[in-house]
């Protein structure tokens, strides 16, 4: 094992530059990630030796386990039988459409069959392949399929001093490279192969672009992220929303303050949260990654599965103003969210004021508005300055979130582009609203 990785060797992903070409041309990126621009809400799932220890994914680093002492958790992670199965109904019922679960993470131990390591679950305590269970209850739900997989590796021999000697680089590379055939040769079509850590080895090192070839050659309509140091199809802000210039971006985020499965760890996200995050993600065009830390046995923490149920069940309701939103650029409110659908603007409340909403700067002229769960209209009021929405219930009306759509005038294209209004002299800061 080296001991000498540090979380900040191993982040920073996201600014890797590259001159390498990115994967496949414009007209392949539009066809292969149409569904997953439109899904808008996945879920990770980190799930691994980890899980028996239930003290956070990078236990092995951190507390500084030999391999010797780490590997005998091979023999203790004995899950239950199918317990994706229950991973995939939660992620359909919080209105999430693809779910994407590490194969290996950085401890080396893999889920799935691989002739290249006996450290696999089928050769240890589980004795059966965990990938293909999951990709079959993924594909029950009828959810897209993706992978995570590693490229640091603790366990491998090869995994540190690839970085300096030549001979090792060759054997390791081709372990990862041979890994990543198996896991897009033995399962059918995978739809997102998301790669993670890159250390110690930079592109030329991976040798990355033949990585991704061979990806592609294997599976056409498959998309890849950035983290092989190639910018890939999308970008991988992590723990935080940030959209990427001119390219398609996925923030992936915790649901405590862990990956993997750590019991102490209570720092859980609140429903509330998790819809902001969504629709701010929709908001800026971006996708939301959501992880599920399983315990070892595969079943869901219940803290995990109380938050998603009711965000699922606002997704219910209010799916629609976030799947498939384009660009929007209202933003300005300290208690709302938006997120824009052709011409429609979805104002997310999410501290409800009371009776009356206010969102200034917006220069459309609002024709109606209308709660968007019920379906019931509101009265509105229009000036230079604002619109100021009335008669409202004095308690929100949906939780944690309550979404009123505004639609200008049928007749005004182009959606929500409009004059400079003294609204915005007024507030220079405020919301513009200029072509999405
Ligand atoms: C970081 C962490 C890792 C986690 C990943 C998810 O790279 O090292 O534990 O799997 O982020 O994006």
């Amino acid at each position: 094992m080296n001991t000498n990785l540090s979380r900040r060797d191993c982040f920073g992903l996201a600014a890797i530059a590259s001159n390498a070409v990115a994967a496949g041309d414009e007209a392949s990126r539009a066809r292969r990630m149409k569904w997953w621009h439109e899904a808008k809400f996945g879920m990770f799932i980190h799930w691994g030796l980890y899980s028996v220890l239930g003290r956070h994914e990078w236990v092995m680093e951190q507390e500084g386990i030999p391999v010797a002492e780490y590997e005998p958790l091979a023999k203790k992670f004995v899950p239950k039988p199918m317990p994706m199965r229950e991973w995939a109904k939660l992620a359909k019922r919080a209105g999430m459409k693809y779910m994407v679960m590490t194969t290996k993470h950085h401890e080396g131990f893999c889920l799935f069959d691989s002739k290249l390591t006996s450290y696999c679950a089928p050769k240890q305590g589980a004795g059966r392949d965990l990938v293909k269970e999951y990709v079959e209850s993924v594909r029950a739900e009828g959810l897209r399929v993706g992978f995570y997989h590693s490229l640091m590796d603790w366990h491998h021999p090869d995994g540190a001093r690839c970085e300096k000697d030549e001979a090792a680089r060759r054997r390791f590379v081709d372990y990862i490279h041979g890994q990543i055939n198996e896991l897009l040769t033995q399962y059918g079509k995978i739809d997102v192969l998301w790669y993670d850590v890159p250390w110690p080895l930079d592109a030329a090192g991976w040798e990355s672009e033949k990585m991704n070839k061979m990806v592609f050659g294997l599976q056409p309509d498959i998309i890849v992220n950035n983290r092989n140091r190639l910018p890939g199809d999308f970008s991988t802000p992590e723990q935080r929303i940030e959209a990427a210039k001119g390219a398609a971006w996925e923030a992936c985020m915790t649901m405590n303050d862990s990956w993997g499965y750590h019991a102490a760890d209570d720092a859980w996200k609140s429903p509330k949260t998790v819809v902001r995050n969504l629709v701010t993600c929709a908001r800026q065009g971006g996708n939301y990654l959501f992880n599920i830390g399983p315990k070892a046995d595969g079943s869901i923490p219940a803290d995990s599965v109380k938050i998603l149920t009711a965000v699922g069940q606002w997704m219910d309701r209010n799916a629609a103003t976030v799947r498939g939103a384009d660009v929007c650029t209202v933003n300005r409110s300290n208690y709302c969210g938006f997120t824009r659908k052709g011409n429609t603007l979805y104002v997310h409340v999410h501290f409800w004021p009371g009776e009356t909403v206010v969102v200034a700067g917006l220069t459309t002229k609002v024709k109606s508005a209308k709660l968007f769960a019920s379906g019931k209209p509101v009265k509105f009021t229009q000036d230079d300055w604002r619109v100021k929405i009335t008669g409202l219930p004095a308690a929100a009306p949906d939780n944690p979130v309550t979404v009123i759509a505004l639609s200008p005038p049928v007749k005004v294209p182009p959606a929500w582009v409009y004059p400079r209004s003294p609204t915005v002299r007024a507030f220079p800061v405020a919301c513009v609203i200029v072509p999405g």
